[in-house]
Formats: C-alpha cells, sequence, structure tokens
C-alpha cells in the first residue's frame, strides 16, 4: 500500500439549547413518569445534553455538521473544493432523501466532492473513518470529510425514562487526508464487527419501509426508540474491552503504549467499566458524557475535537477510538496522532 491516511483536522458544533436533568424530571413527571437528578447522574453520569431547534435551520442536523466540517477544515487548513469525499454518518438524518451528506455538500458547496450516508448508529464516525481511509489507500481520493452527526431527540418516546434519559444532539467532523504509507502521523489499524442477530437491543419499529408510520402506530411511539439498556450495557463493556485489547494486541503494543481511550459516550459507568477491565487509568479516558449525553455517531468526533483542541491529545501520541451501537455495531480505531 502507498499510502496512508492521517486526521489533519477536527471540529465540533452543539445546538444552544441546554436540557439538564432537573427540566427532565419535571417533563416527566407531567407525563406521570417518575425519575430524579440523582437516579441520572449516578446511573448515567449525565448532568445535562443539548437539544436542538429543528425549527431553526442553523440547527438541522446537516447544519450542526455544517458548523462542525467548517472548524475541521479551518483546522486542516483546507477549503470545501478541497474535498473529494463527504462521508457522513448519523441514523438521525434531515431526510431520507436526499441523504444528509448531500444537504451538507449543498452548505459546504463542495462541488468537486461525492457524498454518501453511512448508518451504523452509534459506531458510525468509526465506520466512516475506515471507509474513508480505504478510498485514500487506492489512491482514488486525496482528502475526506468525516461527519458524525445527530439530532435524535425527535426519535425519543419521552414516556420511556430507560432511554429519553440518554441522548442529546450535535456534530463532530473530521478532515482525512492522504500521507505516505510509512507516515508517523496516521491511522494504524481498525476493526469493525457487526451483529445483526442483537437487533432487538436498540431498534425502531416503524418509521422506515417495513412498517409506515400510521396514526395508531403514531400513538402506540411504534417511530421511537426501543431500548433494552441493561443488556446493551454488558454487551458494551465486554466488546470495547475485547476490541480495544484487540487492537493493541495486533500492533504489538501494550496498555501502557495508549497515552488516550476516545470511547462512545453512553454511559459514564460502561466507560469506567472498561478502562478497569483493561486496566488503563480514567486519566487516560477522553470524557464529555456528562455535557452531552449520548450523540450516537457524534460523541466519539466531539470528544476527540475537544480533547485535541484543548490540547491533551499531542502530536505523536497513541490514540484508540472504540464504540459499539445499534445494530448492533462495534468498531475500533487505532491512530497515531
Ligand atoms: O449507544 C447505545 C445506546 N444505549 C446504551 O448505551 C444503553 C446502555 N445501558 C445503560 O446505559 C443503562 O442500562 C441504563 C441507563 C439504560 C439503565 O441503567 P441500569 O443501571 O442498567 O438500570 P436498570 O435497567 O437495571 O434499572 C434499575 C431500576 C429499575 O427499577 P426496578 O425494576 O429496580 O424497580 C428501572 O425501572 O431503575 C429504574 N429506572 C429508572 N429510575 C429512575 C430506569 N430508568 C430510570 C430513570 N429514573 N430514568
Amino acid at each position: 500500500m502507498d499510502f496512508a491516511a492521517r486526521i489533519t483536522g477536527t471540529g465540533s458544533a452543539f445546538p444552544k439549547n441546554r436540557l439538564s436533568n432537573a427540566v427532565i424530571v419535571k417533563r416527566l413527571a407531567k407525563l406521570g413518569v417518575k425519575t430524579s437528578d440523582t437516579w441520572i447522574r449516578e446511573r448515567t453520569g449525565i448532568l445535562e445534553r443539548r437539544i436542538s431547534d429543528v425549527e431553526n435551520p442553523a440547527e438541522l442536523n446537516s447544519s450542526l455538521g455544517f458548523s462542525a466540517a467548517q472548524k475541521a477544515l479551518e483546522m486542516a487548513g483546507k477549503s470545501p473544493e478541497d474535498i473529494d469525499q463527504i462521508i457522513y454518518a448519523t441514523c438521525s438524518p434531515d431526510t431520507l432523501l436526499p441523504s444528509t451528506a448531500c444537504w451538507l455538500q449543498h452548505k459546504l458547496g463542495a462541488s468537486k466532492a461525492w457524498a454518501m450516508d453511512i448508518n451504523a448508529a452509534c459506531s458510525g464516525f468509526i465506520y466512516g473513518l475506515v471507509t474513508a481511509e480505504k478510498f485514500i489507500q487506492t489512491g482514488q481520493v486525496r482528502t475526506t470529510l468525516v461527519v458524525g452527526g445527530e439530532v435524535l431527540h425527535p426519535f425519543l418516546n419521552w414516556e420511556d425514562r430507560n432511554s429519553c434519559i440518554l441522548f442529546g444532539d450535535g456534530a463532530g467532523a473530521a478532515i482525512v487526508e492522504r500521507v505516505p504509507a510509512d507516515s508517523t502521523h496516521r491511522i494504524l489499524s481498525s476493526n469493525l464487527l457487526s451483529d445483526g442477530n442483537l437487533w432487538e437491543l436498540f431498534h425502531m419499529p416503524a418509521g422506515g419501509s417495513n412498517m409506515e408510520v400510521t396514526p395508531e402506530r403514531y400513538s402506540r411511539k411504534l417511530n421511537k426508540y426501543k431500548m433494552k439498556g441493561k443488556e446493551i450495557f454488558k454487551v458494551a463493556v465486554k466488546t470495547l474491552a475485547d476490541f480495544a485489547v484487540h487492537a493493541l494486541n495486533e500492533n504489538l503494543m501494550t496498555i501502557d503504549d495508549l497515552d488516550w481511550l476516545v470511547p462512545h459516550q453512553a454511559n459514564l459507568r460502561i466507560i469506567e467499566a472498561v478502562a478497569k477491565r483493561i486496566k488503563l487509568p480514567m486519566e487516560k479516558v477522553i470524557v464529555n458524557v456528562e455535557r452531552y449525553g449520548n450523540t450516537s455517531a457524534a460523541t466519539i468526533p466531539t470528544a476527540l475535537d475537544e480533547a485535541v483542541r484543548d490540547g491533551r491529545i499531542k502530536s505523536g501520541q497513541t490514540v484508540l477510538l472504540d464504540a459499539f451501537g445499534a445494530g448492533l455495531t462495534y468498531g475500533s480505531l487505532l491512530l497515531r496522532w
């Protein structure tokens, strides 16, 4: 292989509106559902999340992606005309047609790019990075914009306290560029896996072509998330830990070689359990779930961006991205920053 891929810019964007646990407690109380700030904090680590105003064109999924992409382009010193490929990881597209990637291309004026969405739920950003890397390695593509963006709140069942407290809206972006295969700074390796047998753990029955949303199905909230949280929790801890160990092993590294873990931000307890299992101190784990909740495909790029911009992640360091999501899907990617 003559080429490798390197992330040269990152960016993120969130809606303005903060939704605190206290406000959720009041909202659910009106619906006759009991929860508390203490329960949410202790069981998830989440204090607040951002919720976009979908009446505001600046807070659509593709608009958050646009803001994140602009910041990533600026960091990389690139313009929209430099982008060959746009990959938008999302499970909450602006519209089913066209893709959110095409909406973003339209907003950016990236006229030389081809654009497509990827839906791998919370693992989507890693699936997007891996896809970008493969196109770059063939020499077909020089510069890719990968976005993980979500506006999840329209899909939440606000009477289901098990799931509605977890999620938020936001977008993160990365510019991925071609570098020589022996470059120090590059994606080192990646692993993807899905297990469609576990579809029932997290799914949305209606709204796709298999089940049109009718008034009756709408009233039964079949077009909202259904989640078996406890089961996902167990699979997530085991798989994230296994993927992390595998990534290090295949690069002949040990846990001491890892500078940073950027895990999917679903629940602080999942993140802490994974760190404990792989014997990585929490000081080496990037966490932002307390402020944004689970933003699905956006958690990893936004957490990565934050740590790059505040100087925690430094040039030459080894960073592992590690995710799981509905599907179920899993993915990890090891890189040298
Ligand atoms: O990106 C992938 C998306 N999904 C996930 O990552 C989900 C992963 N799972 C989780 O994060 C956790 O399993 C949850 C946060 C969903 C639930 O936490 P848990 O510690 O696994 O709680 P549990 O399901 O064992 O429930 C314990 C109790 C139950 O009551 P009973 O049966 O013991 O009386 C629940 O009904 O807590 C109750 N409960 C709540 N109580 C107050 C569940 N949600 C709430 C709530 N407020 N919001």
